[in-house]
């Protein structure tokens, strides 16, 4: 059976990291007898050049098609006019929702080799492995918007349906880890939050008992991240603090370019590095594609191919204990996007 997976490079370093996931997989799909099928397609800054739309509906058309997606990074300086119409980042909104990818994972692995990396301190750092799973086809980032003359608004708005189905995603997780959740809210000012909470009490007391729940305000979860980060298995919060937590996360791996994640819904899982299109680097060829070959780990597994899963895994793991380290990781180095990846397919 032939896998077809859409490849979304983007704008910034996305297509730099986008030709590193197409290496591995090729890598797989050798070593696996597997038939893989990679094509590309437009999506964000480089879509509205040539299309006018951020998402055109070929896009569209072939992410719904394809057994999975991947994606780079969108955006930069040049698609950046706050007055502009269109934005790249509506071309990611727009994806995730028409694909209804609801649930967001976002895991954080601190490497023994890159305690130095972070600027926490290495007593701090140890033991640390969390995964945040954030909502993300509701919240604020989807709510009406208005702009007048000297206001504007944005309507955040939760329904219990949504609350519950990201919960139970959430609760299989941590099943599976150390039954602990903590649900991260605004409780104490936010009515979307207040409904958060309730639902989701209700839901783990009635469907899963055995599970530790914490309730943590968004403000002070941030706090205790950097305090004290090995007190925490599954995050699971709602779109905007999801989206702050986890680059918040990211520092204490060492570096953006490491985390990967997964955004799954019914049927359709769109996978990507959580950083961004670094339009400071693009075009360097000095990118760390580790959080994208990652991330390509994250949709093997989805589509059960957890051995090629598992290897592509171990084989990043491999490279960077071999102290294969882009520049974001050590400051000296001249390993380039390429000679990472190649280290990846060595030891795959
Ligand atoms: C992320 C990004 C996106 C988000 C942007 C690019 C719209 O920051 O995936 O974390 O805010 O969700
Ligand atoms: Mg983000």
């Amino acid at each position: 059976m032939t896998i077809q997976i859409a490849c979304l490079p983007g704008d910034g370093i996305g297509p730099e990291v986008a030709e590193s996931v197409e290496t591995v997989l090729e890598a797989v799909a050798k070593k696996f007898n597997q038939d893989i099928k990679v094509e590309r397609y437009l999506i964000g800054g480089c879509a509205i050049d040539e299309t006018g739309s951020p998402l055109p509906q070929e896009t569209i058309d072939a992410c719904k098609k394809a057994n999975a997606v991947f994606l780079g990074a969108i955006g930069g300086p040049r698609w950046d006019d706050p007055n502009a119409s269109v934005r790249p980042e509506q071309g990611l909104l727009k994806l995730r929702s028409e694909l209804g990818v609801f649930s967001n994972i976002r895991p954080l692995t601190v490497f023994p080799k890159l305690l130095s990396a972070s600027p926490l301190k290495e007593e701090v750092l140890k033991g640390v492995d969390f995964v945040v799973v954030r909502e993300l086809t509701g919240g604020i980032y989807f709510g009406e918007k208005t702009r007048g003359k000297d206001f504007a608004t944005d309507e955040c708005r939760y329904s219990v349906q949504e609350v519950e189905r990201i919960t139970k995603v959430a609760c299989e997780l941590a099943i599976q880890r150390n039954k602990k959740l903590t649900s991260v809210d605004k409780a104490n000012v936010l009515e979307t939050s207040r409904l958060w909470r309730d639902v989701v009490s209700g839901y783990v007391a009635e469907n899963y008992p055995e599970i530790e729940l914490e309730h943590q305000l968004v403000d002070s979860c941030a706090m205790k991240m950097i305090q004290n980060p090995a007190h925490f298995d599954v995050i699971l919060t709602e779109n905007m603090f999801g989206d702050i937590l986890s680059d918040e996360a990211s520092v204490l791996a060492g570096s953006m370019g490491l985390l990967a994640s997964s955004s799954i819904g019914e049927d359709c899982g769109l996978f990507e590095p959580i950083h961004g299109s670094a339009p400071d680097i693009a075009g360097q060829g000095i990118a760390n594609p580790y959080a994208s070959i990652l991330s390509a780990a994250m949709m093997l597994r989805w589509l059960s191919l957890e051995n090629e899963a598992k290897a592509v895994e171990a084989a990043v793991y491999s490279a960077i204990e071999n102290g294969v380290l882009t520049r974001d990781l050590d400051k000296n180095s001249d390993t380039s996007t390429k000679d990472a990846t190649l280290a990846v397919i060595e030891y795959l």
